[in-house]
This record gives structure tokens, C-alpha cells and sequence, in this order.
């Protein structure tokens, strides 16, 4: 562990268009059978490329981008796509965010995270004792906070998009009307939630088989009732699915279930237009989403912490690596519990967050011999803010130079069950993103604090972290993102590193086994694949460490630039999915 203690005083620069030595690994080549996946090479390509979470969706991706799309069309394609052939991620019942870079060098994000309805309030999951009733946050309609992702992927069309709108739905209404087959993944989900999608008459209607017969991979897939949804979009826009139509069933369907969503707040959702985060990192510029995302911030608290090491030396999955990426995650979960919320509703202090000095002096406690317990780690006070100063994710590059990351989500697996009768889609349950109970884990284990209390109209805090990083000549060299809930933010920033530090190829880094800590409990995850003899290090260092399944499913893109600035594009698809899928031309 020696190594630790010196960090060094100028960090390494790797020239990131050159990678040329890959880290130390931990894990012996090709160990464990689908978290490491050195065997594969990443998609290459040169002019457009798209890894999404289902081949269905990369190809629609593909062809947009083929036509003359630019990366936001393709973006909005996808999107829509990814609704018909991955009801369990995708969806037009929830909402995201949307990461651009432009040819230009500017950069924007959208957030079009679904808020609570004008009727929540603070203790609506709570039980009459004043404990949370289990479930209520999750399942079923009270769950549900109002959509975002339709208006989100409109507004990101009609703001930079090229061709037309129907040009970019009709291919999901081709999906969904004309049916696709199933993968055994696609098989697999639908019947492994059948008993919880039978609670719910409509849901049972649409993703359940009549005869308990299971569904089968390669069986066609149809969806009749989502195709309507998807013209009304066609035709009219956002009022094709916040008014008419489509807004009456969803409030049909929210008063047959006791939930709360109105027709008053379908109106009034609107997507939001953000400053994008921005970071450094070694000389490269971090560009990520700021809250109500809480990934961007802690992604950049930990690339901070971890930036006086040098990562090459140190290995990835190492017990020295794990030790220091552990102590910076569980500073940077504990900051995120405390301060991260709604921004429109309560003030982030996202620059003292960030601010490298704060970050140093959260990382003076760490000791390269032995853990820091977490119940000594106290939320951190940031300096004040200077004056004027089950999810998926996706990643597009376009022929001009344009990259788009978007992570959209129901949260949990199908969301809150629940489908729309008539409408045929899944409602998220991203209520429990909220502090649904105050001192309470949520779905993703994590305790938050009063700054992410439900309010009518607020967004509950996202960990979705969708991020570009630009090269020290400012050119976009890495679009990355995953699902994983808590779990993306510390997905995000290993790959980050990997790739940044270690040189190592993305479809390689993408597949590593990983390892995970929040904070609150102060466990250290690893995956089944993580190197035995690194965790037997942790432990003895003072580690809880837990086995858990495999998470997340980064789907990444690296841009490599030839000495005739002739570019050359890496695709990235996380084999812990077996839809994700790098496509490129
Ligand atoms: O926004 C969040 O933090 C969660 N709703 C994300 C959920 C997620 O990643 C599900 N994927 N496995």
C-alpha cells in the first residue's frame, strides 16, 4: 500500500488520443464469465455510431444517422425506439436526461426528469404510525411521478434536431405495430415479472400471456395500443400526449389505482434546458449533468479525489485502486445525501461541492492503511458558492462532430408495474427517487436528506450521470453513461478512469468486473468476478465487502483522432446486457 501515501504532486498526463500502457489489473485476463468480457474488441468505425441498450434501437439509431440525422435526431429516435423494444428501461411513462456537445464546442443538457404531482406531499408514503409503508414509493400508482420523456425528447428535437419528427417516431411505430422478436433477454424479463404484473388488470392485459405460457425468444412481440400512443406524438406533438387522448388515460388510469397525476400537471410538465456541469480532470474537460442530477457532482468530487494518485501505477481492481476509489465514493454519497436536490426548490451548492480545495480537505482523513467507518463521515460544509460564477442509457456520435449521451428510466425494473389501460406503456415509480422516508434506504439503498423531500412539482434527485469528455486540445474523446441507479455514478467514474488513466480499450473498460460504495451502508460491493485476492486485501484493510450480482451497463463510445484528424470511433456495448449493442458506419 505504500504507493498511496505519495501522490504525486503533478499527476501524470496521458495523452488520451495515445493510450499506450494499459494499468496493472487485478483480475486475471478473461476471469469470470460475463463481467469482464476482455475477449470482445469494441465496434469500430469512422464517420457515426450508436450503442444503445437493444439492437433494435442501435439500427433505428444507425439508419437516422445514414439519412442525414444528426446526433440529437438519432437521440430522439432511440428514444422512442427504446420505448417499444425495452419496456423494461425505456419508456414514454418516465423521463431522463440528455447530454449534447455540438460541433461548435458548446454543450447543453436537458432534464426532462418526471416531477411530482401538484397533489404530493412530504409524507404521502408514510403509514398513519408514521413509518413507510413497504411498497408504496415502488409499486403501483402513488408512485408515479408525472412523465417527462416526451416532452424531453420533443423539445431536444425542435431545439437541434434536422429531420423531421415523423421521420424519427416512425420507426418506433413500426416496432410497436408491426412487432419485433424477442430476445431471450426481452423473454426472460417479461416472465420473470409475470407474478407482480398480474396485480395490475391492465399490465397483466399487456405483458402477461394469457395461458401462463411463457413468452419465447424470436416470438413476434406486438403493441398496438403504444403505436396509437406514438402517432398521437406524430401528429400532435406534445399535445399528442399531455392533452387528448393519451393525457385521458393516463388520468383514468391514475384515479382507477388511487394515484395522483392530474390533468393540470401533465399540462404543466416542461422539459428544462441546464448549464452543463463542467469539470477537469487531469487536463481533460468532464462535461456532466448537475442536479437535480447528483452523478455529475459526485462523479467530479471523486475524479478530484482520486486525481493526486497516479491510477496507472496503482492498477485497476487492485487492492491499493479499490481502497482509494472506495474512501472517494463514500465521501462523495455522503455529500450527495445531505445537500442534492431539486435545484428549482432548494439550493445545491454544486461549485463548493466540486471545488478541488473542499475535495482535498474531505480526502485529508483518508489513510492509505485503513478504512475511514462511514459513521465517521459526516456530510462535508462546501465553501460557499462563488458570485456569478431499470434505466438505460445510450451514446451517439455523429459525421460533424456531434456527441449526445442520454440515460432515461421508469427506476425500478417496469417502473411502478403499472400500464396504462388504453395506452399500452409502463408508468415509472420514480417517487422513490424522493426522500420517501426520512432515515430510510431507498430502492437503491440510499438515505437522503430534506433537500430532496417531496414538494409538489419538484424532480426527485437523479444519480443518472450521462457525460462527455473533451480532450486538453477540446476535442470529445469519451461519451459514456449507465443505468444502475446509485450504482451509475461509480460505473461512470471507474470507466472514466480506466479509460483516462489506464489506456485501457473501451469495450474492455466498459466490461470490468467493478466495485461499488455509497456511503450509507458502509459496505464495499464487488461483483463476482472481482479478483479474490483484492478482496481478501480489502478485508484485512477493515473492508465489509459483499458480493452482490452484477450492476450497471455502460454503453460508451471513445474518439480517437488520427495525426490527419481523421477520426476513428471505439464502441463500447457493457456485456452485462446482452441487447446493449455498438453499431457504427
Ligand atoms: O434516477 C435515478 O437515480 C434512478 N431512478 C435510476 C434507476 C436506474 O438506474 C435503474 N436501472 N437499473
Amino acid at each position: 500500500m505504500r504507493r498511496l501515501a505519495l501522490p504525486l504532486v503533478f499527476p501524470l498526463l496521458l495523452l488520451l488520443t495515445a493510450p499506450t500502457s494499459a494499468c496493472r489489473a487485478g483480475a486475471p485476463e478473461g476471469s469470470g464469465p460475463d463481467t469482464t468480457g476482455t475477449a470482445q474488441r469494441p465496434v469500430q468505425a469512422s464517420r457515426g455510431m450508436v450503442v444503445a441498450g437493444h439492437a433494435e434501437a442501435s439500427r433505428v439509431g444507425l439508419a437516422v444517422l445514414q439519412e442525414g440525422g444528426n446526433a440529437v435526431d438519432a437521440a430522439v429516435a432511440v428514444g422512442f425506439a427504446l420505448a417499444v423494444v425495452l419496456p423494461n428501461a425505456g419508456n414514454v411513462g418516465g423521463g431522463g436526461f440528455l447530454l449534447a456537445r455540438f460541433p461548435d464546442g458548446t454543450a447543453t443538457s436537458l432534464d426532462f426528469r418526471e416531477a411530482a404531482p401538484g397533489a404530493a406531499t412530504a409524507d404521502m408514503f408514510l403509514g398513519e404510525d408514521g413509518e413507510p409503508v413497504d411498497g408504496r414509493s415502488r409499486l403501483g400508482h402513488l408512485a408515479v411521478g408525472v412523465p417527462g420523456t416526451v416532452a424531453g425528447l420533443l423539445e431536444a428535437h425542435a431545439r437541434w434536431g434536422r429531420l423531421p419528427l415523423a421521420q424519427l417516431i416512425e420507426p418506433a411505430i413500426r416496432l410497436a405495430e408491426g412487432g419485433y422478436p424477442l430476445t431471450r433477454r426481452d423473454a426472460h424479463l417479461l416472465n420473470y415479472y409475470r407474478e407482480e404484473f398480474l396485480a395490475y388488470p391492465s399490465t397483466a392485459r399487456y405483458f402477461t400471456t394469457s395461458d401462463a405460457h411463457p413468452y419465447a425468444a424470436g416470438e413476434a412481440f406486438t403493441q398496438r395500443d403504444l403505436g396509437a400512443v406514438l402517432r398521437r406524438i406524430r401528429d400532435d406533438g406534445r399535445d399528442g400526449f399531455y392533452r387528448g387522448r393519451t393525457a385521458d388515460l393516463i388520468v383514468a388510469e391514475m384515479r382507477r389505482g388511487g394515484g395522483l397525476i392530474t390533468h393540470a400537471d401533465l399540462e404543466a410538465y416542461r422539459a428544462i434546458e441546464r448549464p452543463v456541469l463542467v469539470g477537469r480532470y487531469r487536463g481533460n474537460r468532464v462535461l456532466t449533468m448537475g442536479p437535480p442530477g447528483t452523478g455529475g457532482i459526485a462523479l467530479l468530487q471523486m475524479l478530484r479525489a482520486v486525481e493526486p494518485y497516479d491510477l496507472n501505477e496503482l492498477g485497476i481492481n487492485t487492492p491499493e485502486a479499490t481502497h482509494l476509489g472506495g474512501e472517494a465514493m463514500r465521501r462523495a454519497f455522503a455529500d450527495r445525501a445531505r445537500w442534492l436536490g431539486d435545484p428549482g426548490f432548494v439550493d445545491v451548492p454544486t461549485a463548493g461541492l466540486t471545488d478541488s480545495l473542499y475535495v482535498r480537505r474531505r480526502m485529508a482523513t483518508f489513510r492509505p492503511d485503513r478504512t475511514t467507518p462511514s459513521a465517521t463521515i459526516e456530510p462535508g460544509t462546501p465553501p460557499p458558492t462563488p458570485e456569478g460564477s431499470e434505466t438505460t442509457h445510450y451514446s451517439i456520435v455523429d459525421e460533424d462532430g456531434a456527441v449526445v449521451a442520454v440515460t432515461y428510466t421508469i427506476n425500478d425494473y417496469f417502473g411502478a408495474k403499472v400500464v396504462v389501460d388504453g395506452a399500452g406503456f409502463f408508468l415509472n415509480d420514480e417517487m422513490d427517487d424522493f426522500t420517501a422516508a426520512p432515515g430510510r434506504p431507498n430502492l437503491w439503498g440510499l438515505i437522503q436528506g430534506e433537500n430532496n423531500a417531496v414538494r409538489p412539482g419538484a424532480r426527485p434527485a437523479s444519480s443518472m450521470t450521462p457525460t462527455i469528455i473533451e480532450d486538453r486540445q477540446g476535442r470529445p474523446v469519451l461519451v459514456l453513461g449507465s443505468p444502475g441507479g446509485s450504482r451509475i455514478i461509480t460505473t461512470v467514474f471507474q470507466v472514466v478512469t480506466d479509460v483516462l488513466d489506464c489506456g485501457i480499450d473501451v469495450q474492455t473498460a466498459v466490461s470490468l468486473p467493478r466495485f461499488h460504495h455509497q456511503w450509507m451502508p458502509d459496505v464495499l460491493e464487488v461483483e463476482p468476478a472481482f479478483p479474490d485476492e483484492t478482496r481478501a486485501a480489502l478485508e484485512a484493510l477493515g473492508w465489509t465487502v459483499n458480493e452482490v450480482s452484477t450492476f450497471g451497463a455502460a454503453d460508451a463510445i471513445l474518439i480517437e483522432y488520427g495525426a490527419n484528424g481523421r477520426r476513428r470511433l471505439y464502441g463500447g456495448a457493457d456485456p452485462r446486457r446482452e441487447n446493449d449493442t455498438a453499431l457504427g458506419y
